[in-house]
């Protein structure tokens, strides 16, 4: 047997195209121009990639983009001052403080001092708790935008075993939150598991968010189970460098009924859905009615 791709390029492609719609509306009917401020503090050259990424897609889709770029050694008072302006500018609808900060910044303080209703990454606690508790939030994007595949998909998650290998706080323990929303049976594997491969062989739905290059192998996955690989992982290949994701594809795809490769599965999503929670919170910040389909 070999496995559905599911593609989300193209599933990302969809849901930019709604949001724009959205967006047209929010500026045609009530003159309401969705804004996302990005913040990022250093030069790591992946996250500058994902900022200007971010930036472009953004303008894309019609909305106004604000981009802070803040020296390495921005203070932990500046970049709160900075937030603090942004929590209070009413042009401005999402802010986003890209993470990995310089390790003299406190995330979870940094990411905790963003309005809750401006924060498009769904980070802050608050979110958290709402998530957690199955009331309105802002919820992470790449779990999301996972969800919106699956749900694709498969139509109704419920009943079934969800399987989440990793539990961090971006994607794993969001994800396991999400699959269990939707009445899955969820388990939440990681390093310490005792026997993986066994865990992982119960799953009709594998999410992978470990960051360890094909670590999971085709025979640990059950015969027409989904797989969502979320790793993007970077490994030799000759002289060159290549992306892989935390399943190994080509074993994988072997068994499984359906799974996203990498690159071109969730990762196009991932910015797809700040845009879908960007258009969301404009909606909620001016009391209208919010997009179908773009949030859970
Ligand atoms: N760094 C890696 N992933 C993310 C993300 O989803 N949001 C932010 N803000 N930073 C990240």
């Amino acid at each position: 047997m070999t496995a559905t791709i599911l593609d989300g390029k193209a599933f990302a492609a969809g849901v930019r195209a709604k949001v724009a719609d959205h967006v047209a509306r929010l500026r045609d009917s009530f003159g309401v121009m969705p804004g996302l401020a990005v913040v990022l503090v250093g030069e790591d050259p992946a996250s500058q990639v994902y900022v200007r990424s971010k930036g472009k897609q953004t303008v894309e889709v019609g909305m106004a983009s604000f981009e802070h770029r803040l020296d390495a050694a921005t203070s932990e008072a500046e970049l709160l001052a900075l937030i603090s302006q942004l929590n209070e500018d009413p042009k401005i609808h999402g802010i986003l403080v890209q993470l990995p900060l310089p390790s003299h910044l406190d995330s979870d303080l940094v990411i905790n001092s963003i309005n809750p209703a401006k924060d498009v990454d769904g980070f802050h606690i608050s979110n958290v708790g709402l998530l957690g508790t199955g009331q309105k939030s802002m919820v992470p994007c790449t779990p999301l935008g996972c969800l919106m595949m699956l749900r694709a998909h498969h139509g109704r998650l419920s009943g079934l075993d969800a399987v989440v290998v990793g539990r961090s706080n971006i994607v794993g323990k969001p994800m396991a939150q999400l699959l269990l929303g939707d009445s899955c049976t969820v388990t939440i594997a990681h390093s310490r598991t005792r026997d993986l491969a066994e865990t992982c062989r119960r799953a009709d739905i594998l999410v992978a968010a470990v960051g360890r290059a094909e670590m999971i192998p085709g025979d640990w996955i059950k015969p027409g189970a989904t797989v969502i690989d979320v790793g993007i992982n970077r490994i030799a290949a000759g002289d060159k460098t290549r992306l892989v994701g935390d399943v190994h594809f080509d074993s994988a795809a072997q068994v499984a009924g359906a799974i996203t490769p990498v690159p071109g599965g969730v990762g196009p999503m991932t910015i797809a859905c700040l845009l879908a929670n960007t258009v969301t919170a404009a909606c909620r910040a001016h009391g209208l009615e919010e997009p179908e389909g773009l949030t859970v």
